[in-house]
């Protein structure tokens, strides 16, 4: 059986009293699905969001880390660093870290090694631009980015790893893909991995629609066959929204 999840990224957003009162409003929501609940505060707030949250069914996960164990990367943050302050679960390959800080496929796939050398589950973030889907090769950009940086894994990878299907252009924006879009392309992804590491494997991967995803659309989203959760933007900046969508299961 796959996962149900929905993680909040909370991107650059919330100050340490912002970040207080969001988890004091979201431990009032009441769950009624099975989804795993994340959320991913900012680096300097992970530490207190982690503690404010350990009786909780949150867990705190990061929305980003630097690929070497420690060195002289100034301004980075290593997978050990955030497994000392109790953080098990990145998100690595976001598209706005894409776009705006020069990830690549190579760099990805040295942060997806060292998160799972330290034991930690990364949820892959990729998605085409919207000039790929105008013209046709949003399948074929899909697929080189997961290849380029998951296909080096052992099978036994997957376990922990979440997939995350975020089209640039609905991210943000107000457009989302709609549930017909989001399923054509997760049942691609599904079979993308079913050809490399079999059924088995692919069956058993959570893969997240992220993209705009709000409580009036949630529903209907996931509500399809290859949609097993969503990784959610702005919605999840405010408790009850995010909790409408982690209740759309
Ligand atoms: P929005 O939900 O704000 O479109 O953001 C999606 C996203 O980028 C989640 O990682």
């Amino acid at each position: 059986m796959r996962k149900h999840i929905v993680a909040g990224n909370w991107k650059l957003n919330n100050n340490l009293n912002q970040t207080e009162t969001l988890i004091s409003e979201l431990k009032q929501q009441t769950k009624t699905s099975d989804a795993e609940v994340m959320i991913a505060p900012t680096f300097v707030n992970l530490w207190h969001a982690f503690q404010a949250t350990k009786q909780d069914d949150i867990e705190v996960i990061s929305q980003n880390m630097h690929f070497a164990e420690n060195g002289a990367y100034t301004g980075e943050i290593s997978a050990d660093m955030l497994k000392s302050i109790g953080i098990q679960t990145v998100i690595l390959g976001h598209s706005e870290r894409r776009a705006y800080f020069n990830e690549t496929d190579e760099s990805l796939a040295k942060k997806v090694d060292a998160a799972l050398v330290n034991n930690m589950r990364v949820i892959f973030c990729f998605g085409e631009e919207l000039a790929d889907r105008k013209a046709g090769k949003e399948a074929s950009v899909v697929e080189s980015q997961i290849k380029n940086a998951l296909f080096h894994l052992e099978p036994s990878a997957f376990k922990h790893i979440v997939l995350a299907y975020e089209p640039v252009w609905a991210i943000g924006t107000g457009e989302t893909a709609s549930p017909e879009q989001a399923q054509d392309m997760h049942a691609f992804i599904r079979k993308t991995l079913a050809t490399k590491y079999g059924n088995a494997i692919a069956d058993d991967m959570t893969i997240l629609y992220g993209g705009s995803v709000k409580p009036g659309n949630a529903k209907e989203i996931f509500s399809k066959p290859d949609v097993d959760g969503g990784l959610i933007g702005g919605a999840a900046l405010k408790a009850e929204d995010f909790y409408a969508i982690v209740n759309a299961f």
